[in-house]
């Protein structure tokens, strides 16, 4: 199995181009299964979890073209063949859930399989199912799978969820589009992934309002057509290499970035001595002073701070001067890191949702390992700042979410290598 080594202690000068979100292309792909012609996405990100939506979708009989090395997706739904969600690969990739709404709008049923304990917590899908059952949908489960079905059609409903989960809002705003008559979504999440899908919809030929706020109108229609959509730039890549400057010093422009994107996270980093500038092409970052200044972070949906970013944040405060304190608010188990970080020499605490960091001066390099795709990346970044080498194993979780990381990383200056075992 492969791991990453990284050797801290070099500062990084340079640009790193940030790429499509995968979290966006997740939800983006599924909605082809809306229509017969085919769905174009551009800028797509080159990713293993895409590659299981890929073969997701392919079970289900779309046709999936890439192109430019991975860049472009073409998808076509013209030719369906089953609207079983095997387990096998469901399992893999809770995202996977996303073909739920989509195919009960078009096809009037689907068997989904529930997607499993997941590393950073229990994760159900009761959200997904009220909402679509206040659709008209009747759901079972049976033998781990939800079995769905919508006798004549979904039918437009007011669709109260009782928290703004991410999937559940795109899985209905998917469904919304060809039921009939009018959903209104409330209590909607706000995420710029579900902004981009509503764009992709509409460019199909869907009628949606309000996206990006807690309440989404959605017109049904009779058919949606072909569409060619760019996938938004990943907050969460955006995010993550932002911080690499602030681990080893220099100064790293992220191109394609925006503050829109990552406001409640820019606002932390301003809080903690970090200056961050807009650019033509990005956002610049650079840290003030040798050492980072400890600040509390609860996360929150959009447009809080991102659960997706604690990870990365966590280690960056473990050298901060000052005790931080880290509160989790969207996953019950996603401190996965802590411990690894420990080994590394960090000073924290975890209680239940809240972990206590005191900063150390440095980090010693140690071999590390990590159990979700953003406490592995939280890994490298320490590296980044530690004395000596550190060895990153299990980075198959890193594929899911960061396309060419060492090169992305070794562009810049960072001593970062690929080890094959
Ligand atoms: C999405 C993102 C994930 C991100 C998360 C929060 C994708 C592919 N994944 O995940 O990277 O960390 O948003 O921003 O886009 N919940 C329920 N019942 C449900 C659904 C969710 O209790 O039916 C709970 C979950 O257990 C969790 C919380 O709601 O505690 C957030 O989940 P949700 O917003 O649905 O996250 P995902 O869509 O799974």
């Amino acid at each position: 199995m492969d791991s990453i080594v990284v050797t801290g202690g070099t500062p990084l000068k340079g640009k790193i181009a940030i790429a499509g979100a995968k979290n966006a292309a997740l939800t983006l792909m599924p909605a082809t299964l809306l229509s017969e012609e085919p769905l174009t996405l551009t800028n797509a990100p080159r990713l293993s979890d895409i590659a299981t939506m890929t073969a997701l979708l392919q079970s289900l009989g779309v046709e999936v073209t890439s192109m430019q090395d991975g860049k472009v997706q073409v998808l076509s739904s013209h030719a369906m063949t089953s609207t079983t969600a095997d387990y096998e690969i469901v399992r893999k990739m809770r995202a996977s859930n996303l073909v739920l709404g989509p195919l009960l709008a078009r096809h009037d049923q689907a068997v989904v399989s529930l997607p499993g304990g997941c590393a950073i917590g229990a994760r159900p899908m009761d959200i997904h199912v009220a909402a679509l059952e206040a659709m008209g949908a009747e759901i079972e489960l049976k033998d781990g799978y939800l079995h769905a079905k919508a006798p004549g059609g979904l039918k437009g409903a007011k669709v109260p969820l009782r928290f703004a989960s991410v999937g559940a809002t795109e899985n209905v705003l998917m469904a919304a589009t060809l039921a009939k008559g009018t959903t209104v979504i409330t209590n909607a999440a706000r995420e710029p992934e579900i902004v981009d899908l509503a764009k992709c919809l509409r460019s199909m030929g869907a009628q949606i309002d309000g996206e990006g706020t807690s309440t989404i109108t959605v017109q049904g229609v009779d058919r949606l057509g072909a569409a060619t959509h760019p996938v938004v730039t990943d907050r969460i890549e955006l995010g993550t290499y932002m911080l690499a400057p602030v681990f080893a010093g220099g100064e790293v422009e992220c191109l394609g970035g925006s503050l829109d994107l990552v406001g409640s996270f820019v606002e932390k980093l301003d809080a903690a001595g970090i200056d961050v500038t807009e650019t033509p092409d990005g956002l610049k970052v650079k840290r003030r002073t040798d050492r980072a200044t400890a600040v509390d972070v609860t996360t929150e949906v959009f447009p809080g701070f991102p659960t997706d970013l604690q990870a990365q944040m966590m280690a960056m405060l473990c050298t901060a001067e000052g005790t931080s304190v880290l509160e989790e608010k969207i996953f019950e188990n996603r401190f996965m890191h802590a411990p690894e970080l420990i080994r590394m020499g960090a000073d924290i605490e975890v209680h239940g949702g809240i972990a206590t960091v005191r900063g150390v001066e440095r980090l010693k390099g140690a071999p590390v390992m990590a159990t979700d795709l953003r406490a592995s990346v939280s890994l490298i970044l320490a590296g980044l700042a530690a004395e000596g080498e550190t060895t990153v194993s299990r980075i198959y979780h890193l594929d899911r979410g960061y396309e060419h990381i060492e090169e992305k990383l070794g562009g810049v200056g960072a001593k970062i290598e690929r080890v094959s075992a």
